[in-house]
């Protein structure tokens, strides 16, 4: 792996790195059965988890990843009991209020993708202040997908187009792939190359299902408590060595 020689941590300069994917997304997940298994509460796989967070996003920044999106929080997993959706909560402001000076000084980008209107008005502000204040940051966009779901993001989206419709602003026929893109959460963010999912479960649980059309997958058995740079390194490796068709004949075969 080929490090920026300048030691530049901008985004455009390190996504010259043929090797590092563009767009790592990550399906977090194991982090109650890391608990169980040591008699802890799930709380404590979570709290253990966060660690693993921090971690990764380190790594991805300095492996020069342009764009990694987390999912730390499904539109499903407000059916979980009150009290672990609450730990889940605090949380999350727990790492906004902690980590978040340190992410700017390190010229990380932070968008968050998801439904906003359901959260309590303190996370929302902590949220939007977490973008606001790294907007304009060159290096890494830590995507984080919190109270996200595919199927309402689309929805969403086609509500959008639609009102725009009603309203006479657009022709029902000038809806097409890109326009629908912009109208996501995901908007000007390129599809991830590469997702990532930890603790052995082979599903998408309503993550990214528009974006990750042509995506390669990678399903880790490690815990996320467990998981670390590593491990990380390997998914990355493991996915430099597919061959991403898209459709067509692909290399290996067109050049023979
Ligand atoms: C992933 O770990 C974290 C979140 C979904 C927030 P889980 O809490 O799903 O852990 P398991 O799948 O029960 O082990
Ligand atoms: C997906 O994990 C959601 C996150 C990682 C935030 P879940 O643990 O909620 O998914 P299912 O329920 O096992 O599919
Ligand atoms: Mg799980």
């Amino acid at each position: 792996m080929t490090m920026v020689s300048d030691g530049s941590n901008d985004r455009s300069a390190r996504e010259a790195d043929a090797e590092t994917p563009r767009h790592v997304a990550v399906i977090m997940d194991g982090n109650g059965r890391w608990a169980q298994a040591r008699g802890l509460p799930r709380t404590e796989g979570h709290r253990k988890g966060m660690e693993t967070v921090r971690r990764i996003i380190r790594h991805a920044s300095k492996r020069g990843v342009g764009h990694l999106t987390l999912y730390s929080f499904s539109s499903e997993n407000w059916r979980r009991p009150a009290e672990e959706v609450g730990f889940l909560m605090g949380l999350l402001k727990y790492f906004i209020r902690r980590d978040l000076a340190e992410l700017h000084s390190e010229n990380v980008r932070i968008t968050v993708i998801g439904e906003r209107e359901d959260l309590a008005a303190d996370i929302a502000s902590l949220l939007g202040e977490a973008e606001t204040v790294t907007q304009a940051n060159t290096g890494l966009n830590l995507v984080i997908a919190f109270n996200y779901g595919s199927r309402d993001e689309i929805v969403r989206a086609v509500r959008i187009l639609a009102e725009r419709v009603a309203r006479g602003e657009l022709a029902a026929s000038e809806i097409d792939r890109d326009l629908l893109s912009a109208t996501l959460f995901t908007a000007g963010i390129p599809d991830p190359d590469l997702v990532i999912r930890t603790s052995g479960e082979q599903r998408l649980s309503n993550f990214l299902m528009w974006q990750a059309a042509y995506s390669e997958f990678v399903f880790s058995p490690v815990l996320w408590p467990d998981f670390d740079e590593a491990a990380f390194d390997a998914a990355i490796d493991e996915y430099n060595g597919r061959e991403r068709r898209f459709g067509g004949v692909g290399v290996r075969q067109g050049a023979k």
